[in-house]
């Protein structure tokens, strides 16, 4: 595989805000799609434009003002969803049909009542149907990750000659594991004749929290776009987060693979996204989590204060956070509290520290967390041997 370069492919306008509660009016779409634009990713799908009459003028309108980024519209194999599709993606300097059709056993049969060579019929046709569109077709075989890689390889072979120029392995149910997804793309990667003239795209949920890691087992066997959302938003567990897509990538440059994100943007486009889409991010989330940089054992504090490396991979500025916090609680230690203590302005001995720090642990045990005007209070009623205040 020649070049390095992963394809961000957002989906936090399609998949993402099919959570329910997400839902977002035009101009909330619009504006997010900008910001995406901004952000660096290299195709936004902007909507399923035959689901609603909204969702087709939303698409339409991204389509109007997006100028770097492909815009995408999602569709089933079917006709009418294809022309919907093809329409309101008229305005696109770079329109991209992704269209598709179910290709596991449980699919075929619960959702179709269908045999494989029906299906694989069905996935020609609407490859050929979007070319009447455009030449950027994506072809999705979902519940890819349920489906017999033999049969996969054949619907993958079959589009790409019908057409597709990008073909989505989605493991829809968040099923696979790491390894199990890599060898899928392997597999496609080895047994498919033409798979060179289309870029494999991984789509993964997060039902079994191995969204991130498939993706990137995706990657590593051949894919080249991968399909996430802001936050790992999306259906039931969510999508693969492109935040964590991204600095995975990042942080593990030797690979050889990367992005045209700018990293500085992930926070403030994570916050935009949560407060449009009325979604909190969880404290713990990576990269993009109020507690991603803060730091609350004595141990990690006070390794973290002599060398930030020691327990930070990535810097809050590469990621656009907020600085590093040393959050005190009961569990933290001496050097952390004396940190704090300076940074309010008061320098401490070693041996007021000592003093102080049992009046700290009585507030910790009371508090959680002690703040700053906790700290100003217990350095108020301690006199003796104050330097500085
Ligand atoms: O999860 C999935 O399979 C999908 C497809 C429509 C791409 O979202
Ligand atoms: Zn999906």
């Amino acid at each position: 595989m020649a070049d390095g370069k992963v394809h961000i492919f957002d989906t936090t306008l399609r998949d993402g805000e099919q959570v329910p509660g997400c839902k977002l009016n035009a101009n909330e779409k619009l504006e997010l799609a900008l910001q995406l634009e901004e952000l660096g990713v290299d195709i936004i799908e902007a909507g399923f434009p035959i689901s609603s009459p909204g969702d087709f003028k939303s698409v339409e309108e991204i389509s109007k003002v997006i100028k770097e980024a492909t815009v995408c519209g999602l569709s089933r194999a079917v006709e009418k969803d294809i022309e919907a599709a093809g329409e309101a993606l008229k305005y696109a300097k770079r329109p991209r049909i992704h269209t598709g059709i179910g290709t596991s056993d449980l699919h075929i049969k619960a959702k179709f009542n269908a045999t494989q060579d029906e299906i694989l019929e069905r996935a020609i046709q609407a490859v050929k149907w979007a070319r009447k569109y455009t030449s950027d077709i994506e072809f999705y075989a979902e519940d890819a990750g349920r489906t017999e890689n033999g049969y996969l390889a054949r619907v993958v072979e079959a589009v790409i000659k019908a057409g597709a120029t990008v073909v989505n392995i989605p493991d829809t149910t968040g099923y696979c594991l790491p390894h199990q997804y890599g060898e899928k793309i392997a597999y496609l990667v080895n047994n498919v004749p033409n798979i060179d003239k289309a870029i494999i795209s991984c789509h993964c949920h997060n039902d079994l929290g191995l969204a991130t890691a498939n993706s990137i087992a995706g990657v590593i066997a051949g894919a080249r776009q991968v399909e996430c959302t802001i936050n790992g938003l999306g259906e039931r567990a969510g999508n693969t987060s492109l935040e964590e897509v991204v600095m995975v990538i990042k942080q593990h440059s030797y690979m050889g693979f990367h992005t045209n994100v700018k990293t500085q943007m992930l926070n403030p486009m994570s916050r935009l996204v949560s407060d449009t889409m009325r979604m909190p991010v969880q404290p713990n989330k990576a990269i993009v989590g109020s507690n991603a940089f803060s730091h609350s054992s004595g141990i990690h504090q006070d390794g973290f204060l002599k060398d930030s490396q020691t327990y930070e991979i990535i810097t809050p500025e590469e990621v656009g956070a907020d600085s590093s916090k040393i959050v005190l609680t009961a569990r933290s230690g001496r050097s952390a509290l004396a940190y704090r203590f300076r940074k309010l302005g008061f320098e401490y001995t070693r041996n007021d520290i000592d003093v102080l720090y049992n009046e700290f642990l009585k507030v910790a045990d009371r508090n959680k967390e002690v703040g700053d005007e906790d700290l100003a209070a217990i350095a108020k009623a301690y006199q003796p041997t104050v330097l500085v205040a």
